[in-house]
C-alpha cells in the first residue's frame, strides 16, 4: 500500500521549548507556559483550515511531576483555566475535546472539568482535539496490559484472542485514529514517551522553533513538506 496524502488526517505534537523560550528572555518558566497556551488556541482554530480533523498534543508526561512544585502546580492551573475559558469558544468553533493520559493522579477539580468538557464538546466534530496530561506510552500500555489479564483472570477473555486490536481497544485513544505526522517542536529528536504504539508507522518532523513561537504559518510550512513524502506502511512503491 502506497499513498501521498496531501495533508496528514492526524497531527500529534510534542509542545516543546517553553521553558527555553521564558529563560532566553529573562523570565520565568511559567512565563514561557503561558505564552505556549496561547499557542494551543490559535494552533487550534487554525488546525481545521489547514485540513486536520484530529490533534493531539503533549501537555504534560507522566516524568513531568518531576519538576518543580511550583511549575507542576502552574501547569495544572493553566489546564484547568484553559478549559474554562475556551469551552465557549470551543463549541462554537467545533471542537471535541478529549485527554488521553492516567487522571487518577489529578486533582479531583481538574478531573472534573476534565470530564465537564469532554461531556459538553462530544458533538462536535469539525476537530478532534486530544490532550495528554499524565500521559505516557509505557503506562498507557501498561495499563491496558492489566485490563485484559483482569479480564483473562475472570474468564471473560481468551488469552488466544489478546492480539492487537484487543490492545489497541484498551488503549486510551481507543476511538482515536492513529497520527500521521508526529511534530516536535525545539529541535530535540526524542520521542519521550509519546503514543509509543500509536506512532509505529507515522511521519515525524523536527523544528528548531520553540512552542512559544510555533505559528500556523510553521505549521503550514511542516505540512507542505509532508505532503511530498510517501508513505508506505512496510509495503513497496506501487
Ligand atoms: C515543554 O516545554 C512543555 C510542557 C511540558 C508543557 C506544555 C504545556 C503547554 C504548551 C501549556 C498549556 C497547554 C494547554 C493544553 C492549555 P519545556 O518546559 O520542557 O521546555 P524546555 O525544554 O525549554 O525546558
Amino acid at each position: 500500500m502506497a499513498s501521498t496524502p496531501d495533508t496528514p488526517r492526524h497531527v500529534a505534537i510534542i509542545m516543546d521549548g517553553n521553558g527555553r523560550w521564558a529563560t532566553s528572555k529573562g523570565w520565568p518558566r511559567l512565563v514561557g507556559h503561558r505564552k505556549g497556551a496561547e499557542r494551543v488556541k490559535e494552533i487550534v482554530r487554525a488546525a481545521p483550515d489547514q485540513g486536520i480533523e484530529w490533534l493531539t498534543i503533549y501537555a504534560f508526561s507522566t516524568e513531568n511531576w518531576k519538576r518543580s512544585t511550583e511549575e507542576v502546580l502552574g501547569l495544572m492551573g493553566l489546564f484547568a483555566r484553559y478549559i474554562q475559558r475556551e469551552a465557549e469558544g470551543l463549541s462554537a468553533e467545533g471542537v471535541r475535546m478529549r485527554f488521553i493520559g492516567n487522571r487518577k493522579r489529578l486533582d479531583p477539580k481538574l478531573q472534573d472539568l476534565m470530564a465537564w468538557i469532554e461531556e459538553r464538546t462530544s458533538a462536535n466534530t469539525r476537530l478532534n482535539l486530544t490532550v495528554a496530561i499524565n500521559y505516557g506510552g509505557r503506562d498507557e500500555l501498561v495499563r491496558a496490559a492489566r485490563a485484559l489479564a483482569r479480564k483473562v483472570a475472570d474468564g471473560a477473555l481468551d488469552p488466544e484472542a489478546v492480539d492487537e486490536a484487543a490492545l489497541d481497544r484498551a488503549l486510551d485513544t481507543a476511538d482515536i485514529p492513529d497520527p500521521d505526522l508526529v511534530i516536535r517542536t525545539s529541535g530535540e529528536t526524542r520521542v519521550s514517551n509519546f503514543l509509543l504504539w500509536q506512532a509505529a508507522y507515522a511521519e515525524f518532523e523536527f523544528t528548531p522553533v520553540l512552542w512559544p513561537d510555533f505559528t500556523p504559518e510553521v505549521l503550514a510550512e511542516i505540512l507542505s513538506r509532508y505532503g511530498n513524502r510517501e508513505r508506505r506502511f512496510g509495503g513497496v512503491v506501487s
